[in-house]
């Protein structure tokens, strides 16, 4: 099967935009020989949903933000692609430094095309909104696993005063004439991204604005320690209470990156599905709490350090059942990744995804095809252990469920073509390189 670009996807668009890719090219796929156990070390780089929140974040920062730890991923290129083109300066240091200066920004649109080929980009609703009370950015793309809403985050820009207005293609916010003021208000649903952007929103915004049943994932955590660096007066963030009281404006510094929960977790669910013995370096083991029981309880050896985490294959592993929460529940992002190891365990494994229901159709089928035997049921899927895949040729429907299935074809006996990488490369740092170095047969090729 050869994929060819659909060139209504924006991300495609943007790839060819950047010459990247050619339109009408065969995109470039890993193909990967499966059964070689995993072993040795690996780092783990900066979290990109951290990130991804705090490069629109500097645009409310008066003078030179220097960023370290920045995964070096396609939704990071785009982000800085957006500054620059609107007019900061944009400075690469070294793989993972980055120095952002926006303090010569004006209000402008950022490029719609860029700003529809992510998600994240509807953080620079809340950063325009909180430095020039006015903002116009088209709606985001990203990954459509499931319709994604931003109510949330519209209910947070209309307490702090806003006006905002909503249509299929834009979102225009701006303060009403008594300009913004802080604001109380209480997320209906937890929303990582409504916590987000109610933080970035009311940074600058005078008074007090309350968060209640904000989001708690460390991410939160990480953009609040970057924006009390640069002299924001945040607090509670990883509480479900977060208080912002409004400071008249931000100065630049550095700010170093927390590492990706999500990535380590990859890594580790890998082990834990193909075998072996790795080292993941560079990791906050308090994060990975919740992935780390639930592989203990399959069976695999997961050993603490201060800033690493050993994981070991010694058994098939066990059954599980497991439910997606916001954390510190176990991860939406992860569901695919164990569901992987769940369709080479002992018995029949259980799968609640409470967060996005309509993830599992990013993935099941494709592992149907190497081997897996998965009835979906509403939120619930129904893992019947087996005791191995087969390779085949699958694609990538979204960035967590193509981690899925390169595990998958990591595990499988014989030979992977793992298509639409470009999803996946939307958020995982030189994924070849960190699992050759693992002893992994994997290469991106192009047809
Ligand atoms: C963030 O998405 C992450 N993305 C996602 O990571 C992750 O899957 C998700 O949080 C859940 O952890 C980024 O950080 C850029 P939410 P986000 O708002 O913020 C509902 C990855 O692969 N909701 O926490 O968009 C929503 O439908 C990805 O790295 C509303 O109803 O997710 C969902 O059911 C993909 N109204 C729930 O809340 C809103 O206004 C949680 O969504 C907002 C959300």
């Amino acid at each position: 099967r050869r994929s060819r670009l659909r060139v209504s996807d924006c991300f495609a668009t943007y790839l060819i935009s950047q010459n990247h890719i050619k339109e009408g090219a065969v995109l470039t796929k890993y193909v990967i020989r499966g059964g070689k156990p995993l072993y040795g070390e690996i780092d783990i780089s900066g979290a990109k949903n951290a990130a991804v929140a705090i490069i629109p974040a500097t645009l409310l920062v008066q003078g030179c933000c220097r960023i370290e730890n920045v995964p070096d991923i396609s939704d990071v290129h785009i982000l800085l692609d957006i500054l620059k083109q609107m007019g900061a300066s944009v400075c690469q240091r070294s793989h993972d430094t980055v120095e952002i200066d926006c303090t010569n920004v004006g209000d402008m649109e950022p490029d719609p095309t860029l700003v529809r080929s992510i998600r994240a980009s509807y953080y620079l609703i809340g950063a325009q909104l909180g430095r020039f009370g006015r903002s116009r950015v088209a709606l985001p793309g990203g990954c459509n696993f499931a319709p994604r809403p931003i109510d949330q985050h519209v209910k947070g820009f209309l307490a702090l005063g806003a006006e905002v207005e909503e249509t299929d293609a834009y979102v225009d916010a701006r303060a009403r004439e008594e300009g913004l003021q802080g604001g109380r208000v209480n997320l209906d649903v937890v929303s990582v991204g409504a916590t987000i952007n109610i933080i970035i929103a009311s940074v600058l915004v005078p008074g007090q604005t309350v968060i209640e049943n904000a989001a708690k994932e460390p991410h939160i955590v990480d953009l609040a320690n970057f924006l009390n660096t640069m002299g924001a007066k945040i607090s509670g963030a990883g509480t479900d209470v977060i208080k912002i009281r409004g400071v008249k404006a931000l100065r630049g510094g550095a700010y170093s990156i927390i590492p990706d929960q999500i990535e380590a977790g990859t890594y580790m669910a890998a082990v834990a599905a193909v075998g072996g013995n790795v080292l993941i370096k560079n990791v906050i083991p308090k994060h990975m709490d919740c992935i780390s029981a639930k592989l203990r309880e399959m069976g695999a050896r997961v050993i603490e350090y201060d800033d690493a985490i050993r994981v070991q294959k010694v058994r098939r592993l066990r059954r599980a059942t497991v439910k997606t929460m916001p954390y510190p529940g176990f991860p939406t992002d992860m569901q695919g990744q164990i569901g992987v190891c769940m369709t080479l365990a002992e018995g029949v494994s259980r799968i609640t995804e409470s967060i996005y229901e309509t993830r599992f159709f990013a993935y099941c089928e494709e592992l149907r095809s190497m081997g897996a035997k998965i009835q979906v049921s509403g939120k619930t899927a129904a893992i019947t252990g087996w005791e191995e895949l087969h390779g085949a040729t699958v694609k990538a429907h979204d960035l967590r469920a193509g981690a899925a299935l390169v595990i998958a074809g990591l595990a499988a006996q014989g030979e992977t073509f793992v298509e639409n990488i470009h999803y996946i490369e939307r958020g995982y740092e030189n994924l070849i390189g960190k699992l050759t170095a693992l002893g992994a047969h994997i290469q991106r090729v192009e047809d």
